[in-house]
């Protein structure tokens, strides 16, 4: 048998993105929709959406920031806080404003000061999205300083989602962005309602990408990359064809400043070249066979949605990844945001 040349499947989407707003989603909006039909927008801005109406206008914004003629649907979400209305959020999803509603822990990542305290106090909230359907997205790191870093999302696993699946035993829940064997195992040993994205960048770098010759902001997000046998054990459920886990890019962009700094902001930003990267990933897997259920299928099927009718076409060519791209300028001063692997070489070529 030849080597593959091409692969076509269905159009994917993409189960977990940090759009952003004004200058920066205007930019950053067109590299998803290069390849994603859809997309789970993530609510972490500043202020955070917290409620049905700040989704819905956020949505306006989005679909006013698409670029012309580019078919693409936001699914908004809901930042989870300490007063979340419970009433708010059900109506909100019955009008079908709002898909599903983010938990953060409270100082876990970026933009979270408003995410929830103490779990016990959206209990209420979580009764009724249980009833409701509604999937629950959990940013799964512990925000204890006293955990290390590298064990927060181990650590979460037992100290709240189990727990608090005991007790909403129906609850829908995507456990986000999984950067551990921990997560898989816990994932594929729970019910159907749990279900896991993963990104490219956890599938391609290990926590050694953070210290190659020097401090790599870059290469920085939550949760950040472990160690090299956690990295292996995403690659297989990735490229395994299990339905409980599908593509989220978590592109998540921040300017050069904002990265570059003595405090740098976690986030990586990988849509330029998001379905290009997961492609190469399952060709090295010998699984590009089950590239189309992980990135096209499985999210629809938990989320109860029907998969893309169009498909795409990638073909094996070579090409570089895109260097850093400008959001705004002004004044001639410009903000920029530098892609996952800039400049690095490229396997796969999205066909137009
Ligand atoms: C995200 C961001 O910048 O909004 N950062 C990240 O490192 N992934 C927040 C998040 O998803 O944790
Ligand atoms: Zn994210």
């Amino acid at each position: 048998m030849g080597e593959t040349k091409e692969i076509s499947i269905r159009r994917p989407d993409d189960w977990h993105l940090h759009l952003r707003d004004g200058e920066m989603l205007k930019v950053v909006v067109g590299y998803t929709t290069r390849s994603f039909a859809r997309a789970i927008v993530m609510p972490n801005l500043n202020p955070p959406i917290t409620t049905t109406k700040l989704a819905l206008s956020y949505k306006e914004r989005i679909i006013n920031a698409l670029p012309k003629e580019v078919d693409f649907t936001p699914l908004m979400t809901c930042f989870l806080t300490d007063n979340s209305d419970a009433d708010d959020i059900v109506s909100g999803h019955l009008n079908g404003v709002i898909t599903a509603v983010k938990l953060y822990p409270s100082g876990s990542t970026t933009n979270s000061s408003e995410g929830v305290t103490n779990i016990a106090k959206v209990f209420g909230v979580l009764e009724r999205m249980e009833k409701a359907g509604i999937p629950l997205l959990v940013h799964g790191e512990v925000n204890d300083p006293s955990i290390d870093i590298f064990y927060r999302e181990a650590v979460f696993i037992d100290r709240t989602l189990i727990p608090l699946l005991k007790r909403f035993p129906g609850l829908k829940v995507v456990f986000e962005h999984i950067t551990t064997s921990n997560a898989v195992d816990f994932v594929k040993s729970a019910g159907p309602n749990i279900a896991a994205t993963i990104t490219v960048h956890h599938l391609i770098i290990n926590r050694n990408a953070l210290f190659a010759n020097g401090f790599r902001p870059h290469m920085y997000c939550l949760p950040v990359a472990k160690h090299e046998s956690h990295r292996l054990a995403l690659r297989i459920a990735a490229t395994s064809g299990d339905v409980k886990f599908f593509l989220g890019t978590d592109s998540a962009p921040h300017s050069l400043s904002d990265k570059e700094s003595s405090c740098g902001c976690a986030g990586i930003f990988s849509s330029p070249t998001a379905l290009e990267h997961y492609t190469q990933v399952f060709e090295e897997e010998g699984a590009l066979d089950k590239l189309e259920s992980f990135a096209s299928l499985n999210g629809p099927k938990f989320y109860g949605l029907n998969p893309n009718k169009d498909r795409i076409k990638l073909i094996k060519s070579k090409s570089v990844v895109p260097n850093d791209v400008e959001v705004s300028n002004i004044n001639g001063k410009a903000i920029k945001v530098r892609p996952f692997l800039a400049n690095e070489a490229l396997n796969w070529t999205l066909a137009n």
